[in-house]
């Protein structure tokens, strides 16, 4: 897909703020470091879905020691406003016991998501607990979550693409768009 300046998805319009390139650099610069923080080591991806497959896509195949990967299914946004409320829909991935466990996030915003799936992956007894997420909106939190290492730190706007959507939408795009306000 080209890569365009402005995207408009319904009745919003989007502006460029990271390439697919700048984005591929900072992967593999995240992946060296878990590269060596779990070099011969058996660790396990949990990927927050929706937002974290293409991220979690890209990361683990720059990843060099064993990954058991998981897909964890929460739900905590409509439209463009978190709605607070965070729902696991499939508490069975998250058997963890003994395991070196690394939860891999699209974006953490007010914090909530993070704070409460860390809650519950602590209570099950894990080897250890890392958290990488894509991006991370520091004037937005509310609530303190454990970040281990961040992509990409952005303004507190709206943001689509590289997995983040509009209400299902914009997802697929490759490069991060900004909701320009006008
Ligand atoms: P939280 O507010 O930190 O709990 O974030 C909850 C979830 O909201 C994230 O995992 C994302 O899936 C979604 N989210 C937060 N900010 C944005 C955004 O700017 N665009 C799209 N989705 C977002
Ligand atoms: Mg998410």
């Amino acid at each position: 897909m080209a890569i365009t300046d402005i995207v408009q998805i319904r009745d919003l319009r989007f502006k460029l703020i990271l390439t697919p390139e700048e984005i591929a650099k900072r992967i593999k610069q995240i992946a060296q470091i878990l590269n060596e923080n779990f070099e011969n080591q058996e660790v396990v991806a949990v990927s927050v879905l929706n937002g974290a497959f293409i991220f979690t896509a890209d990361l683990l195949r720059e990843l060099r020691f064993s990954v058991d990967c998981r897909f964890l299914r929460i739900q905590s946004y409509a439209g463009t406003r978190s709605s607070g409320t965070v729902h696991v829909a499939n508490p069975e991935v998250l058997d963890l016991e003994d395991k070196h466990v690394v939860i891999v996030e699209d974006i953490v915003d007010t914090g909530r998501t993070m704070h409460q799936i860390c809650e519950i992956v602590r209570q099950k007894k894990v080897k250890s607990l890392t958290v990488v997420t894509f991006l991370h909106k520091p004037d937005a939190m509310v609530v303190s979550a454990q970040i281990d290492y961040v992509a990409f730190v952005i303004e507190n706007e709206f943001v689509v693409g590289y997995g983040l959507d509009y209400d299902g939408l914009g997802r697929q795009l490759p490069a991060l768009y900004q909701l320009v306000n006008d």
